[in-house]
């Protein structure tokens, strides 16, 4: 089954939306497998934003990902990676659709609330790297019959 690695980042946390944004996952129907509470360190986030390594916003993003506690989670299901992407929105806050988080809490791109893997292999890689497999749990949601035909 599909799995992807979100992440509340530090203005989400600090703007006490961790609750609100479990919930639009949860109720979507996919299945939370791995959730922690850290504080990145500098190594882990640039690791993490290595893609970005040489953008001119890359110091600052790595700032920003270090300044506070980040809420990181794997979940799963058919299409999550895609899907939980829509539900984040764009990039902007500003120009993500309302409905979206970043469209109905966001206003900067800097401050953009929560991390999407963007496609099936990031998402492997980004799991590995936040996660060790143990941390990860196997289990069967008893509503499984009611969100899957
Ligand atoms: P993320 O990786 O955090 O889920 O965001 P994303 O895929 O929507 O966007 P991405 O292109 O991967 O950019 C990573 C983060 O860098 C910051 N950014 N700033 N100032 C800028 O032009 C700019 N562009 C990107 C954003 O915080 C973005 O989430
Ligand atoms: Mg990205």
């Amino acid at each position: 089954m599909e799995r992807t690695f979100l992440a509340v980042k530090p203005d989400g946390v600090q703007r006490h939306l961790v609750g609100e944004i479990i919930r639009r996952y949860e109720t979507k129907g996919f299945k939370l497998v791995g959730l922690k509470l850290i504080h990145p360190t500098r190594e882990l986030a640039e690791n993490h934003y290595a893609v970005h390594k040489e953008r001119p916003f890359f110091a600052g993003l790595v700032d920003f990902i270090t300044s506070g506690p980040v809420v990181a989670m794997v979940w799963e299901g058919d299409g999550v990676v895609a899907s939980a992407r829509k539900i984040i929105g764009a990039t902007n806050p500003l120009t993500a659709e309302p409905g979206t988080i970043r469209g109905d809490f966001g206003a900067n791109i800097g401050r953009n609330i929560i991390h999407g893997s963007d496609a099936i292999e990031t998402a492997q890689t980004e799991i590995a790297l936040w996660f060790n497999p143990e941390e990860l749990v196997s289990w069967t949601p008893s509503l499984t019959s009611w969100v899957y035909e």
